[in-house]
Formats: structure tokens, C-alpha cells, sequence
């Protein structure tokens, strides 16, 4: 049965047994009717008087329209509301059947906690609606993944100041959690992380022309300098890879990381150790004896594209 939140009504029309519910009985797929059925374990986001009537009208009405993923979360796309006119959300349901990194308890919880952080203070991410134990429903974001778009050095700004925004309304204070437990005391502070830099985690809003984060779901606290790295990895790695641009891009990424942090020769300098471990982890995630070798050689190859970015703002005096 819907959770209801103290001094919230429950919507008109919302029927109390979940058996009876019609979005259930509408849903095709039997696979999507057990997603579905996520729905009626959720609580409406703050503020509920604007949740809670998306909600009830996704109980009420939603179709299953796609499947998103199914790898670490099973997530699928819904419409809730009339016909071809009712709104896109996204469910996204955690199970032991999609342990992700380090199982899937609490998952639900510390995204949800990290979408309101952010959405509070005003980094692009999609609206929460509801969140429950193993689940959350998001709105739905329009516009490609920044995984498919042509790269520049502009995308890879943008990316970076996403990145920097997270971290910094996401910083933890050293001395008040378990979870910092050990962590230390130089570098950029400790924060929660993306940790997913996978460039198919990011969509540029066609609303609002923002690149918005749309993945939290492997949030942990961290160094910043890990997301850094690895998302140093995933765009010189992306396909086409290893190209002139793309090592550009990453340079560009991390530079303009450093500038927001205050401090680019810090964060240069960290890209290396933290780029080999993601290259190094991705090569065993794939059985891929290539991203090994990347990773042993990422030191040299990032000095030469510094070497390279370096000589290409020489010749361009007014600056990258
Ligand atoms: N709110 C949203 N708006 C737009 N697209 C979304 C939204 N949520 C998810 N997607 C799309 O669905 C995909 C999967 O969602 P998400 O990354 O949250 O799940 P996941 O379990 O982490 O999957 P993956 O293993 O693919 O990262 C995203 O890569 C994106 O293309
Ligand atoms: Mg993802």
C-alpha cells in the first residue's frame, strides 16, 4: 500500500489495494509490471504537496514505455497520465538481482539524499519524485547522452564544472560521519562522488541547454580526485578512443576541474595514479589485455598530451 506522509491526503481516485491498482493491470510485460510494483513502495520527495499528486497519477496510470538498464538497477521509462500527453518519469528499482558496486542496501536511499543535495543547491539533476528502500522515481530528462555527442573541449568545461559543482555541494565536514572514517587530511577535501563517470550517466537538457547528472546511484564518499581521474578515462577511452581530441578534452576537463578547485597543478598532477586505476579496473571488467596496457602507459601519454596542450596555448595567446 502507498506510504502516506503525515498530514499528506491521499490523492482522489488513488484505490487502497495495490492488486487493483490500474497501472498494473495495464502494464504488458510481466517483467515491467513487477518494476511497476516499486511504485507502491514509495514515499513522496520534499515538498510532498508537489510530489505526492505525481505520485498518485503514477500509481494511477503509468505504462511501462522502454527499458533503460538492467544491468546494476532495473530502470524503465513511464508514462503517467492521459495518452501520448502524460509526463515521462523513470523508475529505477535496486535488487540483490543488480548488486552494482558493493550491494545494492541503502542505494535508493543515499541517491535520493544526494538528488535533493543537489537539486537544493542548483547542479542540474532530475527532479525526485518518490524514493522508498530499493527504489526512486525521477523525472525524465530530455536529450542526448553526453556519451553520444561530439566532443570539444566546450563538453569537456561543462562536464567539469558539473563534476566540481557535485563535489562541492556534496563536501562531507571531516569530523562528523563513520564514513570518513580514515580519510585524509590532504588534497581537496572528501566529498560524495559520482562514482560512475560513465559519460552515459550525463544528458544535456534540451530545456535548459544544461548538462544534467542523471546518475548517483554509485555515490560513496571519496576523494574527488577518483571521479576526476576516471572521468579522464572514460573520455580519452570512449569510442572513437584515444584520439588527438579526445586526450585535448580530457586535459581540458581536469584543467578546468583545477580552476574551480583553485588549484590546476594539484589536480594535473593527481590525473595519472587515479586515470591508470580506472583504466586498470576497466580492463578487468572487460577481459581487455588493451586497457592494461593503457594504464601502464597513462603517466607518459598524459605528459605528452600536457606537453601538447601547453604548446597549443602558446600559439594561441588568448588562452584555452
Ligand atoms: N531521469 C532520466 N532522464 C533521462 N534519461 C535517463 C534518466 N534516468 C535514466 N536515464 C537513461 O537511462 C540510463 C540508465 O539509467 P541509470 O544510469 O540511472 O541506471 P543504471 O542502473 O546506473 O544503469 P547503467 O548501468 O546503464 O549506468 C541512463 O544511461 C540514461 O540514458
Ligand atoms: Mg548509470
Amino acid at each position: 500500500m502507498l506510504p502516506q506522509q503525515p498530514g499528506v491526503p491521499r490523492e482522489p481516485g488513488v484505490p487502497e489495494d495495490p492488486h487493483t491498482l490500474p497501472a498494473l493491470q495495464a502494464s504488458q510485460a510481466p517483467g515491467a509490471r513487477k518494476t511497476l510494483r516499486a511504485l507502491l513502495e514509495l514515499s513522496p520527495a520534499p515538498p510532498a504537496e508537489a510530489t505526492q499528486p505525481l505520485l498518485a497519477a503514477a500509481i494511477k496510470s503509468a505504462k511501462a514505455v522502454l527499458a533503460l538498464a538492467e544491468r546494476k538497477s532495473d530502470t524503465i521509462l513511464l508514462r503517467a497520465g492521459a495518452g501520448d500527453h502524460g509526463m515521462l518519469l523513470v523508475l529505477k528499482v535496486y535488487d540483490e538481482a543488480h548488486p552494482g558496486q558493493g550491494g545494492s542496501v541503502g542505494r535508493a536511499g543515499r541517491e535520493a539524499d544526494a538528488l535533493l543535495r543537489l537539486a537544493q543547491a542548483g547542479v542540474c539533476v532530475p527532479g525526485l519524485i518518490a524514493s522508498g528502500e530499493r527504489a526512486l522515481l525521477r523525472r525524465y530528462v530530455e536529450g542526448p547522452i553526453v556519451r553520444d555527442l561530439h566532443w570539444d573541449v566546450a563538453l569537456a568545461r561543462q562536464l567539469a564544472e558539473w563534476v566540481f559543482r557535485c563535489h562541492a555541494a556534496l563536501a562531507v565536514d571531516m569530523v562528523d560521519t563513520a564514513e570518513t572514517a580514515g580519510a585524509d587530511a590532504h588534497g581537496l577535501g572528501r566529498s560524495w562522488l559520482v562514482g560512475d563517470m560513465n559519460l552515459g550517466n550525463f544528458v544535456l537538457d534540451v530545456a535548459s541547454g544544461r548538462l544534467c547528472g542523471i546518475d548517483l546511484g554509485d555515490t560513496r564518499v571519496g576523494d574527488p580526485m577518483d571521479d576526476v581521474g576516471e572521468g579522464c578515462m572514460r573520455i580519452i577511452g570512449r569510442r572513437p578512443g584515444f584520439t588527438a581530441d579526445r586526450w585535448e578534452c580530457a586535459v581540458a576537463f581536469a584543467s578546468c576541474y583545477g580552476r574551480l578547485a583553485g588549484s590546476v597543478e594539484y589536480v594535473l598532477s593527481e590525473v595519472p595514479m587515479r586515470a591508470s586505476a580506472s583504466f586498470r579496473q576497466m580492463a578487468v571488467w572487460r577481459s581487455d589485455p588493451f586497457m592494461a596496457e593503457v594504464a601502464d602507459a597513462f603517466p607518459f601519454l598524459w605528459d605528452e598530451a600536457l606537453l601538447s596542450w601547453a604548446r597549443a596555448k602558446q600559439q594561441e595567446p588568448s588562452g584555452r
